[in-house]
């Protein structure tokens, strides 16, 4: 959750549509002045004091986050040799910065006919054969290192938008933040085996994911959308909720279902999880409470992955009031990063950590 002060002053950040009503008081809470938008959900903004991007409430509102050190206000599809001319300037104006990779993408993934998707995609290609030969190593997107410095650009009919910074301070690997999961596969049980994997492809901003056959403990896992997920990714799932799995999901291995509310539910005894993933609905400081209670069967240094409903609260000080009072029922627990995902609707992603000496 920390955020590197920088002189920069102008920057692209990207709010979800979910919390669009909260634009103005995010932007006046962070002191910023709106320039312009830009895409689907990108905003281009002034800052006096880039410190308070990650350091006040408004902080968990911004999904993803760029300083623009360059930019080519233009549109691309009437400019004449645009990629040619767009990856000599990244060149000149970043090479020697010594960015990691280069990642580029659209600012409006949702566009129809995906022209500037596929223009991204071939601007990579040609900048890369441009910089030095390891940028264009990178064959995941995870395998950057998410505290070196990459090079992120963004394009649209607007124009072209980009800059260095860290991934984990961006709050993604990929130029802005989404990784693309497809939801409607013959198979899918629910969405919410969406909010999973990109919970965990967020989580290797901070930490490496749990490792092939650890053992999560899943609370609220009906109809089993996460549940399908995780046994997909190769782990053990104990999965908790009052309803049942989809029957889709019988038989799978490496699966226990136990029908109970999640306060009824009492770990056998000296069992460890080495995961714990909480998606009940209900009121999140309760569903947190009961989390932290169950962490004392956590491993040492394990994690929680933890979906913050918002309980009905609307209004910046009620999500304000509801995120904070979680966060505080969540005993010996440390928060890594609180998050507003992709896939997330009106919640949060939150990711916590047991202490590894505990
Ligand atoms: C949003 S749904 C979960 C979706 C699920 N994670 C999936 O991937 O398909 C919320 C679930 O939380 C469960 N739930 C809410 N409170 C609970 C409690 N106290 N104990 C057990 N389950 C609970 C509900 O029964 C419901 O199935």
């Amino acid at each position: 959750m920390e955020q590197t002060p920088r002189l920069q002053t102008t920057w692209l950040v990207r709010i979800s549509s979910v919390f669009h009503d909260l634009e103005d008081r995010i932007l006046a809470t962070l002191g910023a002045v709106l320039v312009k938008r830009l895409g689907r959900d990108f905003l281009l903004i002034r800052l006096e004091e880039p410190g308070r991007l990650g350091s006040t409430g408004a902080a968990k509102y911004l999904r993803w986050i760029l300083p623009v050190e360059h930019a080519w206000p233009c549109n691309p599809r009437e400019t004449d040799g645009f990629i040619e001319k767009a990856a000599q300037a990244m060149f000149r104006k970043f090479s020697a910065a010594g960015p990691q990779t280069l990642m580029a993408g659209p600012l409006d993934p949702a566009e129809p006919g995906r022209y500037h998707k596929s223009l991204a995609s071939n601007l990579r290609g040609r900048a890369l054969q441009l910089f030095p030969p390891g940028m264009a190593a990178l064959k995941d997107a995870e395998e950057q290192d998410p505290q070196q410095p990459t090079l992120f650009a963004l394009l649209g009919k607007e124009g072209l938008f980009c800059g260095v910074h860290r991934p984990r301070e961006s709050k993604g690997f990929h130029a802005g933040g989404t990784r693309f999961i497809r939801q409607n596969r013959p198979e899918t049980i629910s969405r919410a085996g969406a909010k999973i994997a990109e919970a965990l492809h967020h989580l290797a901003l901070h930490r490496p994911r749990p490792a092939r056959g650890s053992h999560w403990l899943e609370l609220g896992a009906s109809p089993g959308g996460m549940t399908s997920e995780l046994l997909d990714q190769g782990y053990q799932v104990t999965a908790v909720d009052k309803a049942p799995l989809d029957p889709r999901l019988d038989g799978r291995e490496g699966l226990r279902f136990v029908r109970s509310d999640a306060s009824d539910f009492h770990p056998p005894r000296g069992a460890r999880y080495d995961a714990i993933l909480s998606d009940m609905n209900g009121d999140p400081r309760e569903s947190m409470a009961r989390v932290a209670a169950l962490s004392a069967n956590l491993a040492p240094g394990g994690i929680v992955v933890f979906t913050l409903k918002l309980a009905g609260a609307e209004d910046f000080e009620g999500i304000e009031r509801v995120t904070s009072e979680a966060l505080a029922a969540a005993r010996g627990l440390k928060a890594l990063a609180l998050v507003h995902l992709t896939y997330n609707r009106h919640e949060f992603t939150v990711f916590l950590e047991k202490a590894s000496d505990s």
